[in-house]
């Protein structure tokens, strides 16, 4: 619950920052102005701080610290394009591309992908099972000695889908070990264990905002210095020249301090994560329409995704309407369907999944986040029941 008494449950759309952070947050504000690039002493006090921070983003990834680097970018947006175009740029040409990335890819990847094949390049979608998860043998297929990207994401945005990484790192070392592989983790960090999972990254997105930090910060993490990539942002030269722009310390520091508490955060709880979305997944079970009795529930996350992710569909009810009552009641939650100006459509990736339009326009995605207590649960199913009641 937030302090105007609001139950928040759309964490993966952005978490609220860290208690403990907001009380460090005013004084950075307030004195980590200089520029981080300045050849002063303050500016210099700043490049120490961002560097300490980078060690600190580092030390709670399963990636060598002593050859990776960390590029600030503005967000996970922007990681993902300097990991795709940043390849493309490196190897010469978009025509040079060979990529292949998973349907249910956030459009922060799929959009660069597709841009990138509008201009040449080769991609390949690989196909799902309708639980999300990657079929291995069309990445066996696909993968040649052509192959020079592959990108995933650790955990899908929208039903917490966790692919086997360690699977498909094994199928492109066999297959292609020139090639890149890219993971997507802005879903993942702290979410899930990353130790076995991301150690085959070459490439590592990350997002401030995601983590209990601050939105408008994320990082591209390079595994390996000698791995090539290009900017797409030219200027002063700031980070090895990788992306031009000055540093944003204040957010810099709050995203590695956030990144170190959520990965500190025990089993305990994950465990109390889980708890509740189990009593989530029993809940909706529940529900009773007045007319037709029991509801129709469609699961759509796999109970071996990420607890931190439940998306489901009532049959017969609109998520965009029903999250919008919920809204009206103080219960904040997701819906399955991408806005554009002209239209409302419905969701990709969930289509990807085999779902129907209709399904699909079902779709409502309650994610929690370190702040959510059991209560908030409950709080959520009362007002569903409600909404359904009136619906
Ligand atoms: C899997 C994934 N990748 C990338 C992004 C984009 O991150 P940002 O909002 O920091 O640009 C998001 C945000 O929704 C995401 O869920």
């Amino acid at each position: 619950m937030t302090s105007d008494n609001t139950v928040y449950l759309d964490n993966a759309a952005s978490t609220p920052i860290f208690p403990e952070l907001i009380a460090q947050y005013g004084p950075l504000l307030r004195d980590a102005y200089p520029n981080a690039s300045a050849s002063h002493r303050a500016g210099y006090a700043n490049r120490r701080k961002i560097d300490d921070a980078r060690d600190r983003l580092l030390s709670v990834l399963p990636l060598p610290k002593d050859q990776s680097n960390v590029v600030w970018t503005s967000g996970g947006t922007e990681a993902n394009n300097l990991a795709l175009l940043g390849h493309a740029a490196a190897v010469g040409s978009a025509d040079r591309v060979s990529a292949i990335c998973s349907r249910m890819a956030h459009p922060s990847v799929l959009a660069p992908l597709r841009h990138l094949r509008d201009a040449g390049a080769h991609l390949r979608l690989l196909r799902n099972d309708n639980a999300g998860r990657l079929d291995l043998n069309d990445l066996a297929a696909a993968i040649d000695d052509n192959t020079t990207i592959l990108s995933f994401s650790l955990v899908q945005n929208e039903i917490g889908v966790i692919q086997d990484v360690v699977a498909i790192r094994s199928i492109v070392d066999r297959h292609a070990p020139q090639a890149l592989l890219h993971l997507d983790a802005t879903q993942a960090l702290g979410k899930i264990d990353l130790s076995t999972l991301a150690t085959g990254a070459d490439l590592l997105t990350l997002s401030g905002h995601k983590i209990h930090g601050p939105a408008g910060v994320g990082a591209l993490v390079i595994a390996d210095s000698n791995i090539p990539l290009k900017p797409l942002i030219f200027g002063g030269g700031q980070q090895r020249n990788l992306r031009s722009g000055s540093l944003d310390t204040v957010g810099i520091i709050a995203m590695s301090l956030a990144a170190e508490k959520i990965c500190g955060l025990d089993s305990q709880f994950h465990n109390h994560v889980r708890v509740m979305n189990q009593r989530l997944r029993s809940g909706i079970t529940k529900l009773v329409d007045r007319r037709r009795g029991s509801v129709a529930v469609v699961v759509h996350s796999i109970e071996a995704g990420s607890p931190f992710i439940v998306n489901f569909s009532l049959s017969g009810y609109q998520g965009a309407v029903v999250t919008r009552a919920l809204s009206e009641r103080g219960i904040i939650v997701g819906a399955g369907s991408a806005c554009s100006s002209e239209s409302v459509r419905a969701s990709p990736a969930l289509k990807a999944l085999g779902m129907s339009d209709n399904v699909a326009f079902g779709a409502i995605r309650v994610s929690f986040g370190s702040q959510n207590v059991p209560d908030d649960v409950d709080r959520f199913l009362g007002g569903l029941q409600d909404v359904v009641t009136d619906y």
